[in-house]
């Protein structure tokens, strides 16, 4: 059986006093969530310390960073290194996001850097992958998101692999209120358990693959029924605790 699991991307939103709130209105209700669905919420560096004190001694809710540093420590002003990450402790680190492709530039080479340092520390790692708008309109989909795989997943540890979460966000659904269809996200979560699957046989089968973009209350029910779908990678619907719950609760 693999995880489901919802994990809530908070971004560069919410000051520490609003994100331990949003983390107490959470925790308060995860009786709602439907056995064997794991939460995870990621809030920014800051906030990370104070929400894991409040995180002890419960297992429903798991503490994620957005980011790490690719180097192990010394003289790099204003990054944080995924030692001082595990340290707090964080369970899981988000590598990959197309926000920091897009707007801090970084490639296959940091992204593999970055992955080497969370699976070092022990860490588990959420990798996204997705497609720009005209990759997909010049049908190059399939492509992109192939040789994001290719380039830094694929060159694992087998061992290390078992601690991936792959989550697929095409770039164009998000933030932007557009969401794929369930058909165009099962078809690529497939194509990803399958393209997996030449590198890493059996282990493919029980990678949680998460979707992400725009995934809201209305529409977490369709997408979550899909096959291949194992949960999502949620941004603005995250920042409430109902809106995160409504969604964690979709699974069939
Ligand atoms: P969104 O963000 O849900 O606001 O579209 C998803 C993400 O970037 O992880």
């Amino acid at each position: 059986m693999r995880k489901k699991i919802v994990a809530g991307n908070w971004k560069m939103n919410t000051t520490v006093a609003e994100g331990i709130q949003l983390t107490k209105e959470i925790l308060l209700e995860t009786n709602r969530i439907p056995k064997g669905v794991d939460l995870v919420i990621a809030p920014p560096f800051t906030h990370l310390f104070p929400v894991s004190r409040l995180l002890e001694n419960q297992k429903a809710v798991s503490l994620a960073a957005q980011n790490c540093a690719e180097e192990p420590g010394g003289a790099f002003t204003g990054e944080v290194s995924a030692t001082m990450l595990a340290s707090v402790p964080c369970e899981y680190v988000i590598v990959g996001h197309s926000e920091r492709r897009t707007y801090y530039q970084e490639n296959d080479r940091v992204l593999l850097s970055k992955i080497n340092q969370v699976l070092a520390n022990g860490m588990s790692l959420i990798f996204c992958v997705g497609e720009r708008l005209e990759d997909r309109e010049k049908d190059m989909h399939f492509q992109v998101v192939a040789s994001q795989l290719r380039e830094v997943i694929c060159p694992l540890d087998p061992a290390d692999y078992q601690r991936v979460i792959i989550a697929y966000e095409p770039v164009w659904a998000i933030g932007t209120g557009k969401t794929a269809s369930a058909d165009q996200a099962q078809e690529m979560h497939e194509f990803i358990r399958s393209f997996l699957a030449q590198t890493f046989a059996e282990a493919a089968q029980v990678t949680p693959i998460l979707y992400g973009g725009s995934c809201k209350p209305s529409n977490a029910k369709e997408l979550f029924s899909c096959p291949d779908i194992d949960g999502g990678l949620i941004g603005g619907a995250s920042l409430t605790a109902d809106d995160f719950l409504a969604i964690a609760s979709s699974f069939a």
